[in-house]
């Protein structure tokens, strides 16, 4: 199991475990952490999963594709470690990471 350390904007912590190769949004949904619609159910096509990932974890990931990043044009209050986080798939190497959670999701 991976664990991920999901950090709402009021400061809330909520450590969660998900399965390699389960997504981050995924794993959120799993255990019900807010924050985290995934209204696409993981097809990259609703930013409902928006997240900001903890910059020292930023390249242990896979670089964001052509969809995620016109997905994320389109999303309220992008920074520059803005993921989708249904795009992050948990490897072993993950363990630990840290996704903060914007005030809205789009
Ligand atoms: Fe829709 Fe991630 S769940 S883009």
């Amino acid at each position: 199991m991976v664990r991920v350390r999901f950090i709402q904007h009021d400061g809330t912590e909520q450590v969660v475990q998900g399965e390699v190769g389960s997504s981050v949004m995924q794993t959120a949904r799993d255990n019900l952490v807010p924050g985290i619609i995934g209204d696409c159910g993981g097809n990259c096509s609703c930013a409902t999963c928006h997240g900001y990932v903890d910059p020292a974890w930023l390249d242990k990931l896979e670089p964001r594709d052509e969809n995620e990043e016109l997905m994320l044009d389109g999303a309220m209050d992008t920074e520059s470690n803005s993921r989708l986080t249904c795009q992050i798939k948990l490897t072993p190497e993950l363990d630990g990471i840290v996704v903060r959670l914007p005030v809205s999701q789009t």
